[in-house]
């Protein structure tokens, strides 16, 4: 089937070579010339594991190109919609603008029968009004809307094997069920499960996904304001609660927080829609997710402030750690980032590492120390703040480090480290929602 895919960032990119790797013959259609010059070669414009290889291989077949012309789209029966949909500036609703000039830039270039794929994730009433306007220019073309689940650092495997499929239709009987089917053959035949419905309740389907999941580290992470106050342990706490199926242990793991181009927009745009359905209060919840999300910075501050003594005035704090989570260059609120230049503007000398975020980082805060080892970047510190829990960082060696520091404080602000080998280490080890020393197991309950 012959596919386009306008918009190739984080997640365009990859669907265009997953779709291309499926057997499709795909064109990735984008304004950033750079970006499609770079696709173009063979070069992932932002790290993603596989999609090199997945790049290369899908080029070498013929299959996959990229252009800046979007009237290279015509020829193709489906066309997916991949562009951003960034938070308004100064304000917490989405920025469709992207949306609608990809949509009426594509339309003189479509045949009768195409159908448009929304997978921009996208405040609900977008893919209705959307419709409307397709209908009007080219009666024949129908809108469907496909949300998408991907996460980045998984990006390849998610779109290749889906753990769902939504299909957002109008109408079931169009043919774009049909037709979407044709494309997602390999994953329906695997097993995927396939949901068809409305666009409200696709749009919907996305948005309260990331609603859930931000709620749900933002529990945690209140949880481990309440063990600060305590003295209590988060992690053991969450090991606990986790073992009930009903909770779950995944993403419950305290820490710094959510970041990234995806939740926290996605949670002010779906607070803001509902303000203009009149449903504000459904989801004023949303906003107390998002204040504890964001104090977990300032406390990490706070707690890199304790372990210089109670100054940060001309300490060197070393970073480890700049991307919004593992496995990712993407810095785009970046917690971890926001942390470092908060500590720089506090009055201390930051030097910042990661594996894969620096260029990314130091763009948007040209200010900071930038370097590419943890050797360096730790170099006489006067503490060690580990804000990424790259793998790399996990099993650093407390000993070895030890020597490199000027004082041995490390503060694990994704609790990914052992403390109790960090303190045996001789390091003063601080974490997130965790006591100051070690805690003493309470004895067990004998059991008669
Ligand atoms: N990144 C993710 O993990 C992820 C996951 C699920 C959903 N989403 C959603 O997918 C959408 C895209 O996210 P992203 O992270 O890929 O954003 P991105 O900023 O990395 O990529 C967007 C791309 O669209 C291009 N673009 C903008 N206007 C265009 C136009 N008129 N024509 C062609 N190209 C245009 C930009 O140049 C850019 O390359 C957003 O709505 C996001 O919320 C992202």
């Amino acid at each position: 089937m012959r596919l386009s895919v306008i918009g190739c960032g984080y997640l365009g990119a990859v669907h265009a070579a997953c779709m291309a790797k499926l057997g499709h013959e795909v064109v990735g259609i984008d304004v950033d010339g750079a970006k499609v010059a770079a696709l173009s070669a063979g070069d992932a414009p932002f790290f993603e594991p596989g999609l090199p290889e997945l790049l290369a291989e899908a080029l070498e077949t013929g299959r996959l190109r990229f252009s800046t012309d979007i009237a290279d789209a015509a020829g193709s029966a489906v066309h997916f919609i991949a562009v951003g949909t960034p938070q308004k500036r100064a304000e917490n609703g989405a920025d469709l603008s992207h949306v609608y000039a990809g949509v009426d830039a594509l339309l003189p270039h479509v045949n009768a029968g195409d159908v448009v794929v929304g997978k921009s994730t996208v405040p609900v009433g977008t893919a209705r009004d959307l419709s409307v306007r397709i209908s009007e220019a080219c009666p024949s073309v129908t809108l469907a809307w496909n949300p998408e689940f991907l996460r980045e650092g998984f990006a390849v495997k998610d779109t290749l094997e889906p753990d769902r499929l939504v299909y957002g239709l109008d109408d079931a009987a169009s043919g774009a069920q049909l037709i979407l089917d044709e494309v997602y053959a390999q994953a329906l035949a695997g097993g995927t499960p396939r949901l068809v419905m409305d666009y409200e309740t696709a749009e919907l389907v996305k948005v309260s996904a990331n609603a859930f999941l931000a709620t749900k580290i933002s529990f945690i992470n209140a949880m481990a304001e309440v063990c600060e106050a305590t003295g209590a342990d988060v992690s053991m706490l969450a090991d606990a609660i986790g073992h009930d199926a009903r909770i779950g242990r995944k993403f419950l793991n305290a820490g710094l927080g959510f970041g990234g181009g995806c939740l926290p927009k996605d949670i002010r745009a779906f607070m803001a829609r509902a303000g203009e359905l009149g449903a504000d209060q459904a989801l004023t919840f949303l906003r107390e997710v998002d204040s504890i999300n964001m104090r977990r910075r300032a406390r990490m501050v706070d707690l890199a402030r304790e372990v210089c003594g109670g100054s940060l005035l001309g300490q060197r704090i070393a970073v480890l750690g700049l991307a919004f989570k593992p496995n990712s260059d993407d810095v785009r609120d970046s917690p971890a980032l926001s942390v470092a230049a908060q500590l720089q503007l506090q009055g201390a000398a930051v030097t910042a590492t990661d594996p894969q975020a620096v260029p990314n980082a130091s763009r948007r805060f040209p200010d900071l120390a930038y370097t590419a080892s943890v050797e360096e970047a730790v170099q006489n510190a006067d503490a060690v703040l580990v804000l990424t829990e790259w793998e790399q960082y996990c099993a650093l060696n407390p000993m070895d480090l030890r020597a490199l520091v000027a004082r041995p404080a490390i503060v694990d602000g994704r609790n990914c480290l052992d403390p109790v080998a960090w303190r045996d280490a001789g390091w003063t080890y601080r974490a997130l929602g965790r006591p100051k020393a070690a805690a003493v197991p309470a004895p067990t309950a004998a059991v008669r």
